[in-house]
């Protein structure tokens, strides 16, 4: 199942979603970028208890945690870190170089959430180049199969680090994915990415969860030419 919806403000949508799902005690993957960095602060006002929830990542930058281009940076400082009752949270621990941390944390999602994990609610942004968490189109990493958990040496774009992301067999495998995407520069990606028919080569058209659902939350100027 998939739905795209066009609204004035898909941060919004999408921070109440995040809300909901943490609640619920949900396991919910976050992701970098400026466009979920205005969803989190959202969700921030909205305090709610997070405390039954765990926060994993669909990626991140190999820096160090108080790094301004990390990831879990980026979510503890809009989110993570202003919330009254936080969840347990699961950071990808980039300084430790992309193959080592991509190691490290595939043995943390077998560890706690099996050798098959589902994850309940994955939030992605998409590039205009049509990559989503660190899976860069054309890059080897978009091919993997087997491995949930990947290093990625050579970033498609800035910042040109070297990153730790989600494969696409871990990403479809969740329960939800939620796609935030705004602003008139993402128009031509989301037409590649969710028009018809899709760009087969688009990472994000390669975002299908077998057994769960995709909902795409984009504003108008994202929606521009679907
Ligand atoms: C990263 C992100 C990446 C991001 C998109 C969209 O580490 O760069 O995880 O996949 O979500 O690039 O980012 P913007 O919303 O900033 O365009």
């Amino acid at each position: 199942m998939r739905q795209i919806t066009v609204v004035e403000d898909p941060g919004a949508a999408v921070a109440e979603r995040l809300t909901a799902a943490a609640l619920q005690g949900a396991d919910i993957v976050l992701t970098g970028g400026s466009t979920p960095r205005g969803a989190y602060a959202i969700a921030a006002e909205e305090d709610a208890d997070w405390s039954d929830a765990t926060v994993w990542f669909s990626d991140e930058r190999c820096v160090p945690p108080d790094h301004p281009d990390s990831n879990f940076g980026m979510a503890h400082r809009a989110l993570l870190g202003r919330l009254t009752n936080p969840p347990r949270v699961m950071r990808m621990e980039g300084e430790l170089g992309p193959e080592a941390a991509a190691g490290v944390y595939e043995a943390l999602v077998r560890e706690h959430l099996g050798n098959d994990p589902r994850f309940d609610l994955v939030l992605l942004g998409m590039g205009p180049d049509v990559h989503v968490a660190s899976l860069f189109p054309g890059k080897p990493e978009l091919e993997e199969t087997r491995r949930l958990v990947v290093g990625v040496p050579i970033a498609g774009m800035e910042p040109q680090v070297p990153r730790v992301t989600l494969t696409l067999p871990v990403l479809n495998r969740a329960r939800v994915v939620d796609f935030l995407i705004a602003g008139d520069d993402k128009a031509q990606a989301v037409a590649r990415a969710f028009g018809d028919p899709p760009d087969p080569d688009a990472p994000a058209a390669r975002v299908r969860p077998e057994d769960g659902s995709i909902f795409v939350f984009v504003d108008e100027a994202a929606a521009a030419l679907l």
